[in-house]
Formats: structure tokens, C-alpha cells, sequence
């Protein structure tokens, strides 16, 4: 039997108070409404997920093109009950399983999904409803159940009576229909009084009205359920699936030292033995191999380590790559596809932008090295520093293989250094120097003798 899945993310969310649609909003790096996605094609084909978008439909369709699912637009945000009519169209089958869900609860799981499935399946009613008690139940749909513990109608919040306040059951807003009926009624749902809004959990009653049954698929953890309005749900669900991924990754082999303190976003790979100490941030699609050691205080985003790396202390790696046996940090910076090759060393206050730094070369302090490529087994001296910008364009510059680049250098790009040649410490480099050459780019030393007596005035 086809189950279709329709996600409703149109909303604007006027309890964030943001101009960004809420369900672009973050949560273990990742928006919202993608992890609601990820969750439902646990139990579909993306051929069969239809995403409602309205408020930002641009963004949240860039957002979500990647996964192949289907959109309906919501022009105007007239209720959940309206956002679902809109799919017509776009669910192409009106028989079979229709499963609603909300675009702002992220912590969602795939098996919770899957146990809803099951659940309507076993219990033969015309639709089930997952419902959980929570302590504190603001905000949300409350539940009335009838004599027969089906549900018998879903109060929203606002419009709850002093005794429905009282009630703790509340709706998830995760409902599975039998499609048939679902599309039959849909229609009768009329604007809520207060609101105007035409709100989809008024399908309870209609389907009461009409002899059919609610099946209340109760679930125990309410953590799952959380639906973000405001910014400190957000912050909430963020730390539960925060929580959650350092918890994995420590299960599969890897040590996270003080781990409340240490942020990893969702989709980041780390492999077993790797020692990751407090306060460091693992952001985007960071893969980081094993037996590595990332040091306290580093930030990693989009950036790949291969197995046996070390990021000292304090360094920034994004979008770039350290080969095996690399070492960076305490405070480097690599940026905008640098890569270091095996075994080659970073230092404090050496900066790489968009630069190669080859097989065991070093660059160990207080430079800057950007559209640079230098080849293996060179040293960079400290305070060495690429002019890579004229104004107006930037500029390569080229170092071979064992070059040897004396402290406080100045290279003008374009140069090429050739392999095996020297700069003199203190140069400024504006011509290309040749294999075997040194270049010497400076003023010579002059000592003119007796000078310091000549001026100080004479003591005594
Ligand atoms: C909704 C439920 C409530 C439930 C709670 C669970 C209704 C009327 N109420 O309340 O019973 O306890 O979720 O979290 O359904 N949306 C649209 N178009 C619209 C309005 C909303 O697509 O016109 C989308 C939003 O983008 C959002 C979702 O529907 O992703 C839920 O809307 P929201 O306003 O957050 O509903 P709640 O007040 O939380
Ligand atoms: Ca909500």
C-alpha cells in the first residue's frame, strides 16, 4: 500500500521573531525542515513527500531540491488544514496512506516514523494520531479522548476551556490517515472562530462526525515531539540533537572530553580513537579519520582530516584538507581549499589561504601564505608573507621542492621560487628565483664605528 508524506512548512513563524522563515532555522547545524524530510524518507519514497512551502518558498525549495521531493505551494497562510488542501494536486494517489507532518519538529526519527506506520496498520482505524503527556503543555493541541480512548477532538491552546488547559496529552502534529477519507472531508474543515485559520486537527471531529475512528498511538518520549515556535525551543531541540550526536560518535570509538562543551553538527564523520578535547566546534560536512587529536578551542567546518592528524589548540580549518601525518596549530588558520600534505607542519599565527603547502613542509610561525603553492620538504621562515593582492587582482606565487624561504620574507606575487633556492632573511621578492640561486632582496648592513659616543652627549 503507497503511504504520500506531506510536510507542512509555509508558516513564517511570528513567535520566532526573525525574518527568516522558521523551518530554515538551525538546529544541530542543520534547518529544520530538512531533518523532517531525512526522517520521513525512512518510510517513502521522496517521489511520495510533498513539502507545502509558502513564506520564503525560494529558500526553503533550494533548501530541500537536493532530496528530490515534491512541492505545493500555500500562497496565503490561512491554517494547517488549508496548507494540507493545497497538496491536491501534488499527492498523486487518494488512496492508500497520507501521513501529515510539521515542518518545525526536528527531532523527529526515522524509526519513531516507522512505528507509527506499523501502529495504524495494527489498529485498523481511518486514522491515528501520535500523541505524547508532557509537563508542560503550552503551546500545544490538547487531547480529548472518548469513551473508547480514541480521539475524539484536538483543542488548540487557545481556544481550550479553564478544565482543557488541565489536559497533558498533547498533539505532535504527526497524523497518518487513510488517504480516501482524508481527501473526502478535508473540505469541510470552516475557519476557526477566533483566528480565521482553517485549522487541520479539526479533522478529528469531522471524522467523529462521520463514524470514524482516531487511534491515540500514544509515544512515552516527549522529547522527540518538540515543536520549535521560538527561539528557545530552538536552542532546546539544538542541544538534545547535540547531545545526541556526541553520544553516537562516542559509542562508536571516539573520546569527546567534557562533551557538554563540544558543538558537532549533524552530518560530521570522525573515526575511532580520535581524541577530541572541550570546546571545540565540528561544523558542515567535517570528516576527521582516526587516531587523530583535535585541540581545545578549534573550530572545524567543512574541513577533512585524514587518520593521524593534529589540530593544536585555537585553529580554524574551513573547507580544507590535512593530509596524514599534518600537523596545525596551536593557532593556524587554513581557509578556501588550503591543503597540507602528509607530514607537513603548521604553526601558531600562519595563515593559508587557498594554498598547498607540500609533503613535510613547514611553515611553523606568523605568516601568510595565500594562492600559493609550495612544493615538499620546503621551509617558510617566520613573518614570511605573500602579497597575493595588487588592488585590484590576486596573484600566484609558486615555491618548488626544498626551498628555503628566510624569516621575514616578502613575496610579490606573481614569483616563482624554483626548487632548491634560498631567500635571504628580510627579503622583499619581486623576480623569479632560480633552481640552486639565493636571493638576496635587501639593503646590505652597514656598521658605521664610534657612532652611539660621537652623539651621546659626553656623562660627567
Ligand atoms: C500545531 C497544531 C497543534 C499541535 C502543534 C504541535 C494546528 C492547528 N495545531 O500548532 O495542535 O499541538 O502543532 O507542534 O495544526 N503551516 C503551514 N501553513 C499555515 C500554517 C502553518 O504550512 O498556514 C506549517 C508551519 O510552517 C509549521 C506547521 O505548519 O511547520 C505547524 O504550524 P504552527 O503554526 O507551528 O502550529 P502550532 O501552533 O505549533
Ligand atoms: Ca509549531
Amino acid at each position: 500500500m503507497n503511504t504520500w508524506v506531506v510536510i507542512l512548512a509555509a508558516g513564517l513563524g511570528t513567535r520566532m521573531r526573525s525574518r527568516k522563515a522558521k523551518v530554515l532555522h538551525r538546529a544541530g547545524g542543520l534547518s529544520l525542515v530538512e531533518q523532517v524530510v531525512r526522517a520521513a524518507t525512512a518510510v517513502t519514497d521522496t517521489s511520495r513527500i510533498v513539502v507545502v512551502t509558502g513564506h520564503q518558498a525560494d529558500s526553503v525549495e533550494a533548501v530541500l531540491r537536493p532530496y528530490g521531493v515534491g512541492f505545493a505551494r500555500q500562497t496565503e497562510q490561512k491554517g494547517t488544514g488549508h496548507a494540507l488542501a493545497c497538496c491536491r494536486d501534488a499527492v498523486k494517489e487518494k488512496s492508500g496512506r497520507l501521513m501529515v507532518l510539521y515542518g518545525d519538529t526536528p527531532l523527529l526519527s526515522a524509526n519513531t516514523l516507522r512505528t507509527l506506520l506499523e501502529s495504524h496498520t495494527a489498529h485498523a482505524q481511518a486514522a491515528t494520531l501520535m500523541t505524547t503527556e508532557v509537563a508542560n503543555p503550552h503551546g500545544y493541541g490538547r487531547v480529548v479522548l472518548n469513551d473508547r480512548g480514541h480521539v475524539a477532538a484536538i483543542v488548540e491552546h487557545k481556544d481550550c476551556t479553564p478544565a482543557q488547559l488541565e489536559i497533558r496529552l498533547i498533539n505532535s502534529g504527526i497524523y497518518c490517515f487513510d488517504a480516501q477519507p482524508m481527501w473526502q472531508h478535508l473540505s469541510e474543515i470552516v475557519p476557526n472562530a477566533k483566528s480565521g485559520e482553517y485549522y487541520l486537527t479539526d479533522m478529528a471531529e469531522i471524522f467523529g462526525r462521520h463514524g470514524l475512528a482516531i487511534h491515540n498511538h500514544r509515544i512515552e518520549d516527549p522529547r522527540e515531539l518538540l515543536g520549535i515556535n521560538t527561539r528557545i525551543e530552538l536552542a532546546e531541540a539544538d542541544a538534545i540533537l547535540r547531545e545526541r550526536k556526541n553520544r553516537e560518535l562516542m559509542l562508536s570509538g571516539v573520546t569527546i572530553e567534557k562533551p557538554e562543551t563540544v558543538t558537532i553538527d549533524l552530518d560530521v564523520e570522525v573515526g575511532c580513537d580520535t581524541v577530541i578535547e572541550p570546546f571545540v566546534r565540528l561544523l558542515g560536512h567535517t570528516k576527521i579519520g582516526e587516531d587523530c587529536r583535535i585541540g581545545t578551542g578549534s573550530i572545524l567546518e567543512n574541513a577533512h582530516l585524514e587518520s593521524n592528524t593534529e589540530v593544536g589548540p585555537y585553529t580554524l580549518v574551513a573547507d580544507s584538507k590535512l593530509e596524514s601525518g599534518a600537523q596545525a596549530g596551536p593557532f593556524s588558520r587554513l581557509r578556501m581549499h588550503a591543503v597540507a600534505r602528509a607530514n607537513s607542519r603548521i604553526g601558531n599565527f600562519v595563515e593559508l589561504k587557498n594554498t598547498e603547502l607540500g609533503a613535510g613542509s613547514k611553515s611553523q610561525h606568523l605568516a601568510y601564505l595565500g594562492d600559493t603553492s609550495i612544493g615538499a620538504g620546503s621551509n617558510i621562515g617566520a613573518g614570511t608573507i605573500t602579497c597575493n593582492y595588487d588592488g585590484a587582482k590576486k596573484h600566484r606565487t609558486t615555491i618548488g621542492d626544498d626551498v628555503f624561504v628566510g624569516s621575514n620574507s616578502t613575496l610579490v606575487a606573481p614569483v616563482t621560487l624554483s626548487d632548491n633556492s634560498y631567500v635571504a632573511a628580510g627579503s622583499v621578492v619581486t623576480h623569479h628565483v632560480p633552481s640552486d640561486a639565493l636571493a638576496v632582496g635587501r639593503s646590505r648592513q652597514e656598521n658605521k664605528a664610534g657612532w652611539v659616543s660621537r652623539r651621546k652627549p659626553k656623562k660627567g
